[in-house]
């Protein structure tokens, strides 16, 4: 599907985000570890979340979907799954099968796991080696590089893992295989990342200690508790339509009940340091997360800023559209340290440079990230989105301001994260 966007001359008005699509895979897989029934509310009902309802399903868990779409868990515990009678697929989701890999770490069964065209092609050593070393049997395809992987796990220890990167894929991987391990496991994160896995697990049961960037993890002695749970909105997704407020002129923006966990707002700190017209309202706590509405207006007087180390962790999905922005900001962004953006649904430093300049803007590609020069006027074509959810939405947002009409190929991959992304935006667009 192709999405025609046109410039427009104001976002005005008030938008409930979808929720948060990385403690919607975790409710589910935690639920499934659980003990009893769970009630999962407000669950992010897109692509990449159903691909680990299915996974779960798969290893033998019950799940219920209720006629308001709220799902039950029926959770048998930690050593209830059973043995999948078929190859595993996690469609384009990473969050799905690198933890997915962590829980079948623990299983004495075999698991095999693959996904589709970009998932195959998504490094996995970060999580073999790891889960190897703790115990579990697993390789994967390409010398452990890529999917699919094979798992026979069980029979764990726990291990003293210095991390290589800050991913809270690798992280939840291994704090889930954790569970299952005849000691405790210590991790050691270079930054900190989004930290969901820390909070839910504590708030069922498990003791985890955390001190600075270091996290001890204790295999639970008795059953992880089930659990009722309302997502709050995701950040994420909020970010395209903060980031469309700021550079559209004459908006007036409300976000309604967005999860302001501090590991995953980084954006909104950078933003606000660049001059963006933002503040964050009725501040409450949701499911173990500090939630608030943003409210964002026009915000015509945007610097540029540099961006790198303890910051990128906290913004790694806002990469995209933060290059939106940075074109419409004065003087220099420059973001670093973000090699691993080259390893997302798609290469998204590849994909933003080359479709940025496509649309005019002025960009220099780095390895680990892009040096931006603004303000430019950006005019409408047709740009690609690399089958690439946020590249789509970030382009879309591109395409508000430029001049004419921005065609973005291939829109329909919104639906990973974001399914009504464009009628939000139609809502909001005059
Ligand atoms: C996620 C972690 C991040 C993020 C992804 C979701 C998660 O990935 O980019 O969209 O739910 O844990 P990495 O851990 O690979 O950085």
């Amino acid at each position: 599907m192709d999405r025609v966007i046109k410039k427009a001359k104001a976002l005005k008005g008030e938008i409930t985000p979808p929720p948060d699509k990385s403690i919607s895979h975790r409710a589910v897989m935690f639920a499934s570890l659980a003990k009893g029934d769970s009630r999962i509310k407000n669950f992010l009902w897109a692509k990449d979340p159903i691909s680990t309802i299915n996974a779960m399903k798969s290893l033998g868990v019950e799940i219920d979907i209720t006629d308001s779409k709220e799902i039950i868990v029926h959770g048998k515990g930690l050593y209830s799954l059973k043995e999948p009678d078929n190859v595993i697929d996690c469609g384009n989701s990473g969050t799905t099968i690198r933890l997915l890999s962590g829980i079948a770490a623990g299983q004495r069964f075999l698991t095999v796991l693959t996904g589709d065209d970009s998932l195959r092609y998504r490094p996995m050593k970060r999580i073999i080696s790891p889960l190897s070393l703790m115990g579990a049997n697993i390789i994967g395809r390409d010398e452990n590089r890529f999917p699919p992987i094979v798992i026979k796990g069980g029979f764990l220890r726990g291990i003293t893992y210095e991390m290589p990167i800050a991913s809270a894929q690798v992280k939840s991987s291994i704090l889930l295989a954790a569970l299952y391990a005849k000691d405790e496991t210590t991790l050691i994160q270079p930054h900190k990342s989004r930290d969901h896995t820390e909070r839910m697990l504590k708030n069922i049961g498990v003791h985890i200690n955390i001190n600075g960037n270091t996290i001890t993890i204790y295999p639970p002695k008795s059953d992880l508790n089930c659990f009722e749970i309302t997502i709050p909105n995701d950040f994420s997704s909020a970010s395209f339509f903060i980031a469309g407020a700021c550079i559209v002129p004459n908006s007036e923006v409300l976000i309604k009940n967005v999860n302001l966990n501090n590991t995953r707002t980084g954006f909104l700190e950078i933003l606000k340091k660049m001059g963006a017209n933002i503040e964050v309202l009725n501040i409450t706590e949701q499911a173990g997360e500090p939630v608030g509405d943003i409210f964002v207006k026009s915000s015509p007087k945007l610097k540029g800023i540099t961006v790198q180390g303890d910051m990128i962790p906290k913004l790694i999905d806002e990469f995209p559209v933060l290059c939106v922005v940075a074109t419409q900001s004065e003087g220099k962004t420059i973001i670093r340290d973000a090699k691993d953006l080259r390893v997302k649904e798609s290469d998204r430093i590849k994909a933003m440079t080359s479709e940025l300049r496509k649309m005019g803007a002025t960009l220099e590609e780095f390895e680990d990230g892009v040096e931006i020069e603004g303000p430019c006027t950006l005019i409408g074509t047709e740009v690609y989105s690399y089958q690439d959810h946020r590249i789509a939405m970030a382009l879309s947002i591109a395409g508000l301001i430029a001049e004419g009409e921005t065609t973005i190929k291939n829109a329909e991959c919104v639906d990973i994260s974001f399914p009504n992304f464009y009628d939000l935006l139609e809502i909001l667009q005059k």
